[in-house]
């Protein structure tokens, strides 16, 4: 049975904690929270079901002693939020030079792209450790990655993989996401104030995902590009994370291109809105992926294709435990580890 510690109660780390509870492979050791009224409570009452024995700490510490194999981390990404934005970095590489494999959702999916510092802090980490790092997600992490890497399994001659993400986040419910990390629901010089970081995060994020298209295909990229539009709300909008103000940001549309010799070879554009009639001009309807060539394969997901797309992240993550565990140290991307599946034997 592996030995899990959950990092961060969030939406996501909650199912995912939750989805360990119910796993027969794997027992929930610890629970790392960040606020205090958390701290030392029953992490089955944080979980919302009976308790479970075991109290939610603050401490890195306590991880680090703990028996957990590995680490499920799910806090709000420090790249965009917070005071340090190395903190995921750090704490993440403590805990693989202690020994504790780690899956995390805020990023590093394909540490490279971040340049050869971040990777071979990672890289070195386990190497201390014995330990295996992994990241994951729905976007990026799946839709935009693993789901055209799968598709391009069908394909001949690959001009081009293009991805097109739509989404409305009038449902997303943590306001520190949608509005601290995001950026939705600021007045736009507040918005460009804080661009330079959020920018940074975002096209890290990005060019992550192409960077791991590009690797699956064997294709050596010049450069990512990036471009980003926005939409203002005309009238104040509800939504499960609170109101975006008249006058502030409601839409954002950026692309990211993977550029070899002069020639867009992989694109990935996000529409993302905070209520459905915010940008009527821009595109609307199905997620599309496309790989354009021989043949030309496309595939167009209705809007709700995921009926929760933060369980599908933290499971995404829960449904990696075991190859992560049972693979040699070091940074695996999705490209290094066999088909996931959950584990449906009870
Ligand atoms: N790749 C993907 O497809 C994808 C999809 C969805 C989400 N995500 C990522 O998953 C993570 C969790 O998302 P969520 O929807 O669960 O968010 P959330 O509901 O807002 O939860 C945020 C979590 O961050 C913790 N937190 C609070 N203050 C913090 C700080 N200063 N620094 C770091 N963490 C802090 C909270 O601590 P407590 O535990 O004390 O409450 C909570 O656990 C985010 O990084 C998000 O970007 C990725």
């Amino acid at each position: 049975m592996l030995k899990v510690f959950q990092w961060a109660s969030g939406t996501v780390g909650r199912h995912a904690a939750n989805a360990v509870l119910s796993r027969a492979d794997l027992e929930l050791v610890g629970l790392h929270v960040r606020s205090a009224e958390k701290v030392g409570r029953d992490v089955g009452e944080i979980l919302g079901r009976d308790p479970v024995g075991i109290r939610a700490t603050d401490e890195l510490d306590a991880i680090l002693q703990s028996a957990a194999d590995v680490v499920v981390h799910a806090p709000l990404a420090s790249l965009v939020y917070g005071d340090n934005p190395l903190q995921d970095l750090d704490d993440i590489c403590a805990l693989l030079e202690a020994g504790k494999h780690v899956v995390t959702v805020v990023g590093y999916l394909n540490p490279k792209a971040h340049g050869p510092e971040v990777h071979d802090r990672l890289a070195a980490a386990c190497r201390r450790g014995a330990s295996t790092f992994h990241s994951t997600g729905l976007n990026p992490g799946w839709m935009g990655d693993v789901l055209p890497l799968t598709m391009a399994g069908l394909a001949g001659e690959i001009e081009r993989v293009v991805v097109r993400e739509i989404t409305n986040f009038q449902f997303y419910p943590s306001p520190e996401i949608m509005f601290d990390v995001m950026g939705f629901g600021a007045p736009v010089d507040e918005f460009e104030a804080r661009g330079a970081r959020r920018g940074q995060w975002l096209n890290g994020l990005f060019a992550e995902s192409i960077e791991l298209i590009a690797d699956g295909l064997g294709l050596v990229l010049d450069r990512v590009s990036d471009s980003c539009e926005l939409a203002i709300a005309v009238e104040d909008i509800q939504t499960a994370a609170g109101t975006v103000a008249r006058g502030t940001v409601a839409g954002q549309r950026w692309c990211w291109t993977g550029i070899v010799d002069g020639t867009s070879r992989i694109v990935h554009e996000t529409v993302w809105r905070m209520h459905k009639s915010v940008a009527p001009e821009w595109p609307v309807g199905k997620h599309t992926v496309t790989i354009e060539g021989k043949p030309r394969i496309h595939l167009a997901l209705d809007a709700d294709w995921v009926s929760d797309g933060l369980l599908a992240t933290a499971l995404h993550a829960v449904n990696a435990i075991p190859a992560v565990c049972a693979a040699a140290p070091g940074i695996k991307t999705r490209l290094d580890l066999p088909y996931l599946a959950p584990c449906l034997a009870r």
